[in-house]
């Protein structure tokens, strides 16, 4: 029988084009090449369910701008992870209602641990739900889980 496979594109928001380099200590050692890596080598079962896309910006309004691009597309499913915005962004929090496209937010770091204004969040209300804290495996397991729900509409 031939598998359902999903539009899926992931989103990273502000200082998240150098994961890998930036701050390793706080977000890991690896980019975002080792999430094809994973897919590929050792999640293949879930690589071969996923269409998947990619992009990243610093701005709110490049952000905005794809995620409504997106929706106009009819993209299936999104894992972002919105950067410092999740705690600042009304506007992406308003985006990401209205679209209403079932999504992940994902964090590199565990932002309950850290400063107590990264636990202030504007971004996830309408996600399904928040994977943070286990670095470049935050995305695999958004994906895991976002998959795992467009099977079960
Ligand atoms: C982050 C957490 C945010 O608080 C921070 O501003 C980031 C990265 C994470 O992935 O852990 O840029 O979203």
């Amino acid at each position: 029988m031939p598998v359902t496979r999903f539009s899926v594109l992931m989103v990273n928001g502000p200082n998240l084009g150098y994961i890998g380099r930036r701050d390793p200590g706080t977000y890991g050692f690896r980019g975002m090449d080792a999430v094809q890596t994973i897919l590929e080598k050792d999640r293949q079962g879930l690589r071969d369910r996923l269409e998947l896309s990619y992009f990243q910006a610093n701005g709110e309004g490049g952000i905005i701008d794809r995620l409504e691009k997106a929706w106009r597309d009819e993209v299936q499913g999104l894992v972002i992870n919105p950067g410092a915005y999740t705690h600042t962004s009304l506007a992406i929090g308003d985006c990401l209602a209205w679209i209403n496209i079932p999504h992940v937010e994902v964090h590199l770091s565990n932002v309950w641990s850290r400063e107590e204004i990264r636990r202030k969040n504007l971004t996830a209300a309408h996600s399904l739900g928040v994977i943070a804290g286990f670095g470049i495996m935050s995305y695999i397991l958004g994906l895991e889980a976002l998959v795992w729900h467009l099977d079960n509409l």
